[in-house]
């Protein structure tokens, strides 16, 4: 299993895997319209023997305040065929993104999603709380890459997340 950004020659396969494990198309329209709108900061694929078993999505978004706006990154959606699931190639794609996300310079990760699956990545509600944000609740957790990190603001989502679903 290796651990690769995307190539223009995996769209297809992402769109399906992405379908796959959702069991309906509208995660995979989000990927796609990220894409498309130039929003997709790091695209990750998890390969298995040539097939694509994993992929996971990290986008631009903004972290706004009275002294302007500062980038920081929403991890959404994160992916992996049903056969595939549960033989750590989603904590694969989600470690080796924050590294990554890491050594660019990013300082912040957002994700909406269920707490239990991303503590274990040092997603916590506590430092998302103080955001405003039109998904501000139980399921909205951050994670600081960096010291740096913004602490609170209006946390403003890619148009695609308004514009699918
Ligand atoms: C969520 C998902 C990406 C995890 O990928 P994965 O490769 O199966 O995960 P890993 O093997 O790295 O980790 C599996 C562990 O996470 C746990 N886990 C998986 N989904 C979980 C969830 N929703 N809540 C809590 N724990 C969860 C499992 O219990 C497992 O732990 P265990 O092996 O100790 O029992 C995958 O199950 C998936 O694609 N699901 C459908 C799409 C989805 O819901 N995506 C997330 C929302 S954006």
């Amino acid at each position: 299993m290796i651990i690769r950004p995307e190539t223009p020659d995996d769209v297809a396969a992402i769109g399906e895997v992405v379908t796959a494990a959702f069991g309906q198309p509208m995660e995979a329209e989000l990927v796609a319209r990220l894409r498309s709108d130039g929003d997709l900061t790091l695209s990750l694929v998890a390969e298995d023997e040539g097939a694509i078993a994993g992929h996971v999505a990290f986008s631009r978004l903004w972290i706004e305040d009275a002294r302007g706006r500062a980038p920081g990154i929403s991890l959404a959606p994160v992916a992996v065929l049903p056969v595939q699931q549960r033989k750590g190639v989603g904590r694969a794609l989600i470690g080796a993104g924050h590294l990554r996300l890491k050594a660019l310079g990013e300082t912040i990760v957002f994700v909406l999603g269920d707490p239990d699956y991303y503590k274990r990545f040092g997603f916590s509600r506590e430092a998302a709380e103080a955001f405003r944000c039109a998904y501000q609740g139980d399921y909205l957790q951050a994670l600081q890459l960096s010291p740096d990190a913004p602490t609170a603001g209006e946390v403003i989502y890619a148009p695609a997340f308004a514009a699918v679903g």
